[in-house]
Parts: C-alpha cells; structure tokens; sequence
C-alpha cells in the first residue's frame, strides 16, 4: 500500500524552510499532501486561496505534492485522506515541546496515524513565516528564504496595502 503523508500547518506564508521539508517529504513518502488549516479566527496576511494558489505554483512540476485545504481536527481529515502520516518540522528545542504535544494528543486521538518529524537543512532552521512577515513589513530583504513567488506576493501585499 502506498504510504501518503500529510504535512499540515498555516503556511502563511510558504517559507523555503516549509519547501524543503515538502522537497524531503515527497522523497520518503509515495505522495504528500500540504494541507493549510482553514482558520477563522485567525487574521492570515494571505487567504487561504492565496496560500494554496502559491504552493500549487511552486510545487506545479511535483507529481507527488498535492496541495488541500483542511478544517476541524487535523487526525479526522488524514483519516478522510487515508493517510497513515502526519509530517512536521522541526527546527530547534523551542519547537519540540509544543510539537510534542500536538503528536501525543494526535496519536491519542487516532492511534494509527504517525507524527514524523523531519529537520530542515541547517541554512533555514532560524526561518518563521512570523518572522518573515515582520521582518519584510518593516523593509528588511527576505531574499533566498522564501520561494521567489511569495516575495513578488509580498510586494504586492506591501503596495496594495499602503494605495489603501
Ligand atoms: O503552521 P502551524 O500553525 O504550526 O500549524 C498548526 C496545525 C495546523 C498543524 C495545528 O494547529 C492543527 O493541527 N490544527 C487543526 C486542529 C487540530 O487538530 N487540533 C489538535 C492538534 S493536537
């Protein structure tokens, strides 16, 4: 049976440190699917229509990428998918705790699904997408850590904001 991982999280926005860990996934996995949590409450820079509209881009030559949209809780929809994996990232002993948290409760809650955790390579373990926000809103060069698509996005995020 082949073995589909799910990478789930906000991505708001895609950051090569999230592109990385897709690029390793899909080398480890038979396909995975980058699954953006739908999320009300939050108040996200880019929509969710957005945020899957770039990631289809940038992954459109990777067959086993698929990008989705995802909402509820996160074990119910790669139940849905028939997934048996969920991909996270880590980047440093600051991520672990709350991570080890989500992967306990998941397996709590669906046994059978697996939390896999993948480092990205080193040159993006200091890399968020809050960061990237903040730092791009306030003019700093975020060139060579995002995928070229989101820095045209962010551009124009920028401009549109300051016509208003
Ligand atoms: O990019 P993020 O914000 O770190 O991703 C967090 C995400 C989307 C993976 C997490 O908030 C999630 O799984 N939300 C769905 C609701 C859910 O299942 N919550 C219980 C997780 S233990």
């Amino acid at each position: 049976m082949p073995t589909l991982a799910v990478y789930p999280g906000s991505f708001d926005p895609l950051t090569n440190g999230h592109v990385d860990i897709i690029t390793r996934g899909a080398r480890l996995f038979d396909r995975i699917i980058v699954a953006m949590l739908v999320n009300a409450e939050k108040a996200p820079l880019f929509s969710v229509d957005e945020r899957v509209e770039i990631a289809r881009a940038v992954f459109k030559a990777h067959p086993k990428v698929e990008v989705d949209t995802f909402g509820g809780l996160l074990v119910d929809y790669v139940e849905r998918r028939q997934a048996q994996v969920i991909v996270r990232g880590l980047r440093a002993v600051s991520d672990f705790e709350f991570e080890f948290q989500m992967a306990l409760m998941n397996q709590r809650l669906n046994a059978k699904i697996e939390t896999v955790f993948m480092m990205p390579a080193e040159q993006y373990t200091y890399i968020s997408s809050r960061l990237i926000k903040e730092v791009f809103s306030l003019g700093g060069r975020v060139h060579g850590l995002v995928p070229e698509l989101v820095e045209e996005r962010l551009r124009e995020k920028v401009s549109t904001t300051r016509t208003r």
